[in-house]
């Protein structure tokens, strides 16, 4: 394709497809594409997809449906669908049969792939498909075009191994595949050169890291390694398995101050029975015991979780297993789903035979958002009268006049913008003034930190 055309890429779901999206911008970028501001502004649109629950998946379809009067009115544009929903069969068989204006499909295993599939489909007139159904060894040193700021995303672990029978992510993801320390590390070191300051490891299973390398590892020894780069300020890891967060992982946290205290550990359900039917592979008393350890060697750490409503079979007593759980753990905030049939995964068939029905899994969701709510609203009351070091992330959506920033604890904390600051990717203390459900709000309390401030040049670069 020809130099300086446009592209633009949506993305739906999780980090690790936010993560995606950047090499495919990376990629695009060392083919010699810009970003353009707007779909109606670019010669492709990638579309990154999300198969993790029918609304994403919903809403990824609306999209690309769309998209169709935008190639109508310019043949000339180019339209590719990534992402974990062309990883299932049926997503493909859609695309084929409802969104024909469609040129290009490519899978989560072979995204390295992009200019050779994208050179190939220009010689095509029809849909070109390449999604690989196993991914091959892990590849590194991909081009990539990190978000503006000193913030960014760095992969350890690729796919899961656990099989939740609810969850899609084992097919779309493939098998575990740690990178190397080495790769990880020096991808680590160049971005802390380039002022990349706080980092988040990203895996769909961030404990399970290592164990299948030779010689094996974990993932406590990669971030003691990690604390010692050289601006590095924080890091930050998601998404915890319980049943792999060692006693070692914590020593590790409590010990290393640039390590974040702040565990996303989704307990998905409070009762033992829809537990072992999830095959999550631990009970809810090991669960709890857990969480006392890591408070007891972290005390002040930030925990928060995901959880499921109307899992097959869920019954009122179930149900109030989870409330009584969340009551116990008195989470920092946490993620609520209503269960969502995934075609092919065991939960699918029993929800067939016996399915929560639809008005009582509302009803439930609705009860265990207003539980939630009040203890996120109480545990954001004891930050009040503290002073925080927050890294600023840019204006904040609710109101031009806040800025938005982030605490090592996670926690977003709205402070006042000045008409003449600069405070943009600047780490400052604030002091914590009051404390809603989503959010704190605080003051600056003192010089926001001198530090390295990214370079645009140097964010084009690969990273290695
Ligand atoms: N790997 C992480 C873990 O072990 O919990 C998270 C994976 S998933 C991308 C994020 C969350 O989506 C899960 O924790 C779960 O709560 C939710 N989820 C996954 N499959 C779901 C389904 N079929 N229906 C509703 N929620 C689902
Ligand atoms: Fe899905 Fe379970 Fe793996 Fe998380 S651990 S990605 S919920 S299968
Ligand atoms: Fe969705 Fe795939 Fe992430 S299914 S949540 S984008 S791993």
């Amino acid at each position: 394709m020809a130099s300086q055309r446009r592209y633009f890429i949506r993305t739906y779901g999780c980090q690790m497809n936010v993560r995606d999206s950047e090499i495919m911008a990376g990629t695009l970028a060392a083919m010699g594409w810009q970003p353009a501001a707007a779909e109606s502004d670019a010669d492709l649109i990638v579309v990154n997809t999300c198969a993790v629950r029918g609304t994403a998946e919903d809403h990824a379809f609306g999209y690309i449906g769309g998209l169709k009067q935008l190639k109508d009115a310019r043949p000339g544009l180019r339209l590719a669908v990534a992402g974990c929903m062309v990883q299932e069969p049926k997503t493909v068989a859609w695309l084929k049969r409802y969104a024909p204006h469609v040129d290009v499909v490519i899978g989560t295993h072979n995204l390295h792939r992009l200019p050779e599939v994208l050179a190939e489909a220009e010689e095509r007139q029809e849909m070109l498909v390449e999604v690989w159904q196993q991914p091959g060894p892990v590849v590194e040193a991909l081009p990539s075009q990190r978000a503006e700021g000193v913030q960014a995303f760095v992969n350890i672990i690729y796919g899961c191994d656990k099989f939740c029978t609810f969850c899609i992510v084992p097919f779309t993801r493939g098998r575990e595949r740690s990178r190397e320390p080495k790769h990880i590390v020096r991808e680590v070191e160049a971005l802390a050169a380039q002022g990349y300051q706080d980092i988040t490891l990203l895996g769909q299973n961030v404990n399970s890291y290592g164990h299948d390398l030779d010689p094996p590892t974990d993932l406590a020894d990669l971030l003691e390694a990690l604390c010692r780069v050289e601006g590095v300020r924080w890091l930050r890891f998601t998404t915890s398995h319980p049943r792999d967060f060692s006693q070692k992982l914590i020593d590790t946290i409590a010990r290393e101050p640039r390590i974040s205290h702040h565990v996303h550990l989704p307990v998905q359900s409070g009762s033992d029975a829809i537990l072992k039917r999830m095959n999550r592979k631990y009970t809810r008393a090991q669960y709890l015991e857990l969480v006392d350890r890591i408070r007891a060697a972290i005390p002040d750490v930030a925990l928060t979780t995901d959880l499921i409503v109307g899992f097959p079979g869920e019954t009122e007593e179930d149900f109030a297993a989870t409330l009584d759980l969340v009551k116990r753990v008195r989470f920092d905030a946490a993620f609520t789903f209503l269960y969502s049939a995934r075609e092919g995964t065991p939960a699918a068939r029993w929800e067939s035979r016996d399915p929560v029905p639809e008005a009582v899994k509302k009803e439930r969701l609705n009860r265990l958002m207003d539980l939630q709510y009040r203890i996120s609203w109480e545990a954001n009351q004891q930050w009040v009268g503290k002073t925080v070091l927050a890294v600023v992330e840019g204006v904040s959506k609710k109101s031009e006049a806040m800025w938005s920033a982030r605490t090592q604890h996670n926690k977003v904390v709205l402070v006042p913008r000045q008409a003449d600051d600069d405070l943009r990717f600047r780490f400052v203390p604030v002091r914590i003034t009051g404390a809603k459900t989503f959010y704190l709000t605080g003051e600056v309390a003192g010089p926001a930190e001198a530090g390295p401030r990214p370079s645009e040049a140097a964010r084009t670069l690969p990273v290695l």
